[in-house]
């Protein structure tokens, strides 16, 4: 590498582009970290000496989205030849994507998956010295994973804390647990560290990352709930914020919903996924609650922290889907009241169970019943978004914005604000007092 760096009279440069989920974006500091230790510097372009793509594949959109851009970095390496490309992540977990990696892009240097990040350093070297792609993954073991990796936060007042790995819920849509392997819970004393450390270096907000963040603890030798450690990051001082995601409705315990209203630190936002609205759908999805149930449990949140933003996942044309079903969805949708949601076209995924399920759902009917859920999800969000008109809050103001002198923030319930200031208030919470809303975001002024 110093030899390439030396005859190429600069440094060597990098770039890792994150597809998918928080834990992959929590995955791409560590091999930034990693990359800045072997001497290569960051560099805003893929047209760098070392690009890494952290892929996913939950939807057909996330692979094909890696194939098509591609083809750009094979232009980018015709030009610097001693260019790296590695390819990383839940989509090479699955061998006949690594098959057609290696008959049709053979230009990448290095294949690796989701279980030997910490490899990383190790394979690198192996794909310089040799002139054949490098390929090495393993199986979902997530036991053995080792967590005390150089990392390059991309915040430095933020930042994401895996509490566990993989997910053995198996929904029957979902690649992830395929992809990601068992469940697995760090132990409590292990992420206290971690956050304590965190803290040390000057983060103020924390994100505790796992598939169901509610079923933490239940395997650890001494079982613990991820209530409880909630309050142990609660009292690690300087931590001034802490979101989790991602909850699964069907462990959401009643002790969660009391640690949080009563807490000061953790957020006022709820990720809960819905999937769908039919208790028949979510039968056939094994999501393992009803209708009715969700709606109990998002009632009992409402009331205990009226102030709450709940936000959710909705899956439209699942295998099976009647037009009742999804009337089902949109009742739920408009009882509830999200304050946003992410809607999905269902998507096959080889290997689930759900791929091979009967009465597929037609694209056009899919395509019309998505636009009926937007249009409602777009309609309940926007009656509930201006609420906090006139209110003075607290915001974490996170960059600049692309308007001059304005800077933007999150409040607590994670809504987006606009206010006048500069780079010295990044990372700072202020108090700001919302003066309007447009859309799905607040213009404030500074207390
Ligand atoms: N563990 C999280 C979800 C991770 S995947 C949870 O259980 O909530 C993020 C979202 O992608 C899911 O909530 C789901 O709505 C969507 N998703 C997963 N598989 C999908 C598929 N095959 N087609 C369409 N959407 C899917
Ligand atoms: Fe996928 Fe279900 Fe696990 Fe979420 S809980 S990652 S949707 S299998
Ligand atoms: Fe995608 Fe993997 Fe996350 S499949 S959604 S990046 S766990």
């Amino acid at each position: 590498m110093d030899a390439a760096s030396a005859r190429l009279s600069r440094p060597l440069t990098y770039h890792v582009t994150t597809f998918g989920c928080q834990m992959n974006a929590n995955d791409s500091e560590k091999l930034s970290g990693i990359l800045e230790v072997m001497g290569y510097e960051y560099t805003e372009t893929e047209d760098a000496d070392f690009v890494i793509y952290n892929t996913c594949t939950v939807r057909e959109n996330a692979d094909l989205k890696v194939y098509g851009r591609l083809g750009r970095l094979n232009g980018y390496k015709k030009k610097n030849p001693g260019m790296v490309i590695g390819l990383c992540g839940c989509m090479m977990q699955q061998p006949e994507v690594v098959e057609k990696i290696k008959k049709n892009y053979p230009f990448v240097d290095l294949v690796f998956g989701t279980h030997n990040i910490s490899d990383f350093a190790a394979l690198t070297e192996k794909a310089l010295d040799d002139n054949v792609m490098t390929v090495s993954l393993l199986d979902g073991d997530n036991s053995g994973l080792i967590e005390d990796l150089p990392r390059k936060r991309k915040f430095v007042f933020k930042s994401g804390v895996n509490i566990m790995y993989g997910c053995n819920n198996f929904c029957t849509y979902c690649i992830v647990p395929y992809v990601r392997g068992r469940e697995y819970s760090r132990t409590p004393g292990d992420i206290i560290e971690e956050i304590k450390r965190l803290s040390d270096d000057g983060v103020k907000e924390i994100m505790l990352l796992g598939q169901n963040v509610n079923s933490y603890g239940k395997t650890l030798d001494e079982p613990v709930s991820f209530a409880s450690l909630l309050r142990r990051a609660e009292e690690i001082d300087g931590i001034e914020r802490i979101r989790f995601m991602t909850s699964h409705p069907k462990d959401l315990s009643d002790e969660l919903i009391e640690t949080m209203a009563s807490s000061e630190k953790i957020c006022d936002h709820l990720h809960l996924p819905l999937q769908s609205g039919s208790t028949e759908i979510l039968r056939k999805m094994n999501r393992r609650y009803t209708k009715e149930s969700y709606l109990e449990l998002a009632g009992k949140i409402r009331e205990a922290m009226p102030d709450i933003s709940l936000t959710t996942d909705i899956i439209v044309g699942f295998p099976g889907e009647t037009e009742e079903d999804f009337a089902e969805t949109l009742d739920v949708v408009d009882r509830v009241g999200f304050d946003s949601a992410f809607t999905f076209l269902y998507s096959k995924r080889t290997g689930t169970p759900a791929a091979t399920m009967e009465k597929q759902v037609s694209e056009d009917v899919m395509h019309e019943r998505f636009d009926r859920l937007l249009e409602l999800v777009h309609e309940r969000a926007t009656e509930r978004s201006g609420r906090l008109t006139g209110r003075t809050m607290k915001v974490l103001v996170e960059e600049t914005n692309r308007e001059p002198g304005l800077v933007t923030g999150r409040l607590s319930n994670n809504f987006t604000v606009h206010l006048e200031g500069d780079e010295s208030l990044i990372g700072q919470i202020v108090d700001v007092e919302l003066t309007e809303c447009r859309g799905f975001y607040y213009f404030g002024k500074l207390k």
